[in-house]
């Protein structure tokens, strides 16, 4: 990566275009944050409907003054356990933040993410980045540069930053009151963010009607092939089958089959998930997937929310 192309595509971040990039969960489809024409090109391009927030990418906790309203001093404290890092808290919006961002909520969901391709963008940028996961909405998303290209074919820059690290997205909390609430599982986990709460405030994990979060939707982040979740490995696979499996087993007779980790390391299947399904959606031999679950505790939840999404749509009754 030479400092050079950082450059160039800050450049085209303050020229109000849209640049791809990486950070350490997925990559990122960005734009100015603060200039409504720069953002309205993303939902554009992703397909998006404009009922789904962005989350803004910072650089540093300066933004948090500018970008927000009314937040308790304690809950920036909170924030500095985990950020940079892989965990997007959603405030109260100030009023800079252009109503498209927030599809017109009253709130922001904030992020620094921990990636220094990222956070060089940002700053030589000078402006918060408004960032989705730069796939084509409701389709994977994406863990590498190629990722992007084979969806946003006609985005004029992507910074290639390699493979992304953890692999699935932030995890997603908003504080209303002393209340904090887990709106997405990622890889910072439930236990992880009691561990940091303020004094006072309580975790909770319902799930409130009035944010709309399409990342809670039933069916997101789907490959175009029908995806089968399997806890018992099946004795035999129909013909054509792409297997997916988190440790090492004796490979049954599939087209082609995917390791994510030898032993069930989940920080490994986490950054192995999209790819893997990536490169089963790309083998034209494959017609559909079988891929195994893993235990629903710790960052297990996010994996399972991600896989089941991604399933969701070919689920048999
Ligand atoms: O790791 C990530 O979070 C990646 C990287 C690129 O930063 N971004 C990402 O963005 O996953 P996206 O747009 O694919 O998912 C963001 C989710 C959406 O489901 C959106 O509805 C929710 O965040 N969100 C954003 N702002 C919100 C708000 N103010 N209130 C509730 N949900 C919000
Ligand atoms: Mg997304």
């Amino acid at each position: 990566m030479q400092t050079n192309d950082i450059q160039k595509a800050a450049h085209i971040i303050v020229s109000g275009g849209v640049v791809a990039f990486p950070t350490e969960t997925v990559y990122g489809l960005g734009a100015n944050a603060l200039n409504p024409v720069a953002v309205a090109k993303i939902f554009e391009l992703k397909e998006r409907p404009s009922f789904d927030p962005l989350i803004v990418h910072i650089d540093s906790f300066d933004w948090f003054a500018k970008l927000t309203k009314n937040i308790a001093p304690e809950i920036i404290d909170f924030a500095t356990h985990f950020m940079p890092g892989p965990l997007t808290i959603v405030l109260e919006k100030s009023e800079i933040v252009p109503d498209l961002v927030t599809s017109g909520l009253n709130t922001i969901g904030i992020r620094m993410p921990n990636n220094s391709i990222a956070l060089e963008l940002i700053r030589l940028s000078g402006c918060p980045i408004a960032a989705p996961s730069a796939n084509k909405f409701g389709q994977l998303s994406p863990s590498s540069a190629a990722h992007v290209r084979k969806q946003l074919p006609n985005i004029n820059y992507i910074l290639d930053g390699g493979k992304t690290s953890v692999g699935i997205e932030s995890t997603i909390i908003t504080f209303t009151g002393k209340e904090c609430t887990l709106l997405r599982p990622g890889i910072i986990t439930l236990e992880e963010i009691a561990q940091h709460l303020p004094e006072g405030y309580t975790l909770t994990t319902k799930k409130t009607k009035t944010i709309i979060a399409p990342g809670l939707l039933q069916s997101h982040y789907s490959p175009k092939k029908p995806l089968f979740i399997f806890d018992t490995l099946p004795e035999k696979f129909p013909s054509k089958s792409g297997l997916i499996v988190h440790k090492s087993i004796k490979v049954p007779n599939v087209e082609h089959c995917i390791f994510t980790s030898q032993n069930e390391n989940l920080l490994e299947v986490a950054a192995q998930l999209f790819s893997s399904l990536h490169t089963m959606e790309d083998n034209k031999n494959i017609e559909q997937i079988y891929i195994q679950a893993v235990s629903e505790t710790g960052l297990g939840i996010a994996i399972m929310d991600r896989m089941k999404k991604a399933a969701f749509q070919w689920k048999v009754e």
